[in-house]
């Protein structure tokens, strides 16, 4: 299909925007960035006419489909009969942390924010507030947004897994000063001695562990219930705050996130993308003591912000979760994500490809590799570039993913419409090409 619209787009964008594009991680190169013309269900379509099924869905948020009309309505009413917002508290404030709390029983009171990035800002602030601490401790793989404490990482791609030195830890990018790094401690997944020295060493030091049980950032690898009960224990008896970040996994792997999944519970907790559908909603709560300290008292920690709680925003969570909450829709895209890993895993066999999968179906990690990564590092020796080869062939099929195998696919309730028969069809071809490929490159 011709791509003629799309190289017109891209030539203009260059003229307007740094890399031709709204935000970094949308540029795929000139040839490859899409650009959007429309969005319906678990479907998009491309400026040039080009449809996809979508398992990307905007890296999560997405979880009933794009323009649910259940969702799109309430807000329409909401903004045409009281405004968009007041800068004053208004009854859905607490009706959505109602909503919340029936599915989250980990969080006692929350506040609300716009994206991820502030979610998790304002949880680790309570989090130093409520201890009097200053250090944070990630987990190796995770992402915890835009802000420069958080934007440090293994450096995995020049690492050598075959050697004795750890992967360094390095910014995401330029302009992050080495003084945001100075209280942050990096982990990796599931490893017991790391774990207890850590806490054996800085124990007394450490305001909150900052984590994604299930990595949505690192193809839903996943903590064991050994090591996370080890680490709710451990910080526990430290009084240091688990922060669980559950911005990808928030009211998409089940109703009260992966918390429910695991039966352990957070202190604080993070929340955004499928709270709202799509919609820029977010929120962070969690035992009431803990969140009590966030005030205008003096001592408070303080939080706040223009946009916070804005009626697009809450109205679209209000309609979201209320589907959630009285509808089966998570357990149908659960129920789809089990058929398509299914018929994935006949896919792969097939093409006598090792493959594991990672996480639950509604976020479903694919790794080519025999056994199933435990941590970042095991993602190292995974045969990322042939998932690279096999992603490109599906998106020129017409299946929109991430061409990354850190990132999973996301299900949503509209993907009921997908026709697995089809899907099978293309990923055997896709996966035919990707290996004739990955064979004849010297
Ligand atoms: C686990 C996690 N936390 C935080 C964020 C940041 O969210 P946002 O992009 O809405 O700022 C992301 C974004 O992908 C995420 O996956």
């Amino acid at each position: 299909m011709s791509k003629h619209r799309q190289s017109l787009l891209m030539a203009e964008a260059h003229q307007h925007m740094p890399q031709g594009v709204a935000e970094n991680y949308r540029y795929w190169g000139d040839d490859r960035t899409v650009f959007v013309a429309s969005a319906k269900g678990c479907r998009l379509t491309d400026c040039d006419g080009k449809e996809y099924v979508d398992f990307r869905l905007g890296y999560g948020p997405i979880i009933l489909g794009y323009r649910d009309e259940r969702v799109d309505a309430a807000v329409i009413e909401q903004i045409t009969q009281r405004g968009t917002l007041s800068g004053f508290a208004t009854e859905l404030d607490t009706e959505v942390v109602r909503l919340i709390k029936s599915m989250c029983p980990n969080i006692e009171k929350m506040r609300f924010a716009n994206s991820g990035t502030e979610a998790v800002m304002g949880a680790v602030r309570t989090a130093r507030g409520y201890t009097g601490r200053d250090r944070v401790v990630t987990v190796e793989g995770g992402f915890h947004g835009l802000y420069d404490e958080m934007m440090w990482k293994s450096d995995i791609e020049h690492w050598d897994p075959q050697g004795s030195v750890p992967p360094s830890v390095i910014p995401f990018g330029a302009g992050i000063p080495q003084r945001a790094r100075e209280l942050l401690d990096l982990i990796v997944l599931n490893d017991h001695a790391m774990l207890e020295h850590l806490f054996a060493t800085q124990g007394e030091t450490l305001a909150c562990v900052v984590l994604e049980p299930i990595i949505g950032n690192a193809g839903s690898i996943s903590a064991t219930q050994q090591w996370l009960q080890r680490l709710r224990d451990l910080c526990t008896q430290y009084g240091t705050m688990l922060i669980i970040d559950e911005v990808k996994t928030g009211f998409r792997v089940a109703k009260g996130g992966a918390q429910a999944l695991y039966g352990i519970h957070a202190d604080l907790t993070t929340y955004a993308k499928a709270i709202g559908n799509g919609y820029p909603v977010a929120a962070f709560g969690g035992r009431a003591e803990v969140m009590d300290v966030v005030g205008s008292h003096a001592g408070g920690v303080v939080h706040g912000g223009t946009y916070t709680a804005n009626l697009v925003a809450l109205s679209a969570a209000h309609a979201t979760l209320k589907i959630l909450s009285d509808t089966d829709a998570l357990q149908t895209a659960d129920k789809v994500g089990a058929q398509i890993r299914e018929l994935l895993g006949r896919v792969f066999t097939a093409a006598g490809i090792e493959y594991a999968f990672a996480g639950p179906a509604a976020m479903l990690g694919i790794h080519f590799t025999p056994d199933v990564p435990t941590n970042y590092r095991d993602w190292r020796i995974t045969n990322s570039e042939l998932y690279r080869a096999f992603a490109w062939k599906l998106i020129d099929y017409g299946v929109m993913l991430e061409p990354d195998s850190r990132e999973p696919w996301f299900l949503c309730e509209a993907h009921q419409s997908v026709d697995l028969g089809w899907l099978e069809d293309v990923a055997t071809r896709a996966m035919r090409e990707a290996c004739d490929e990955s064979v004849s490159r010297p």
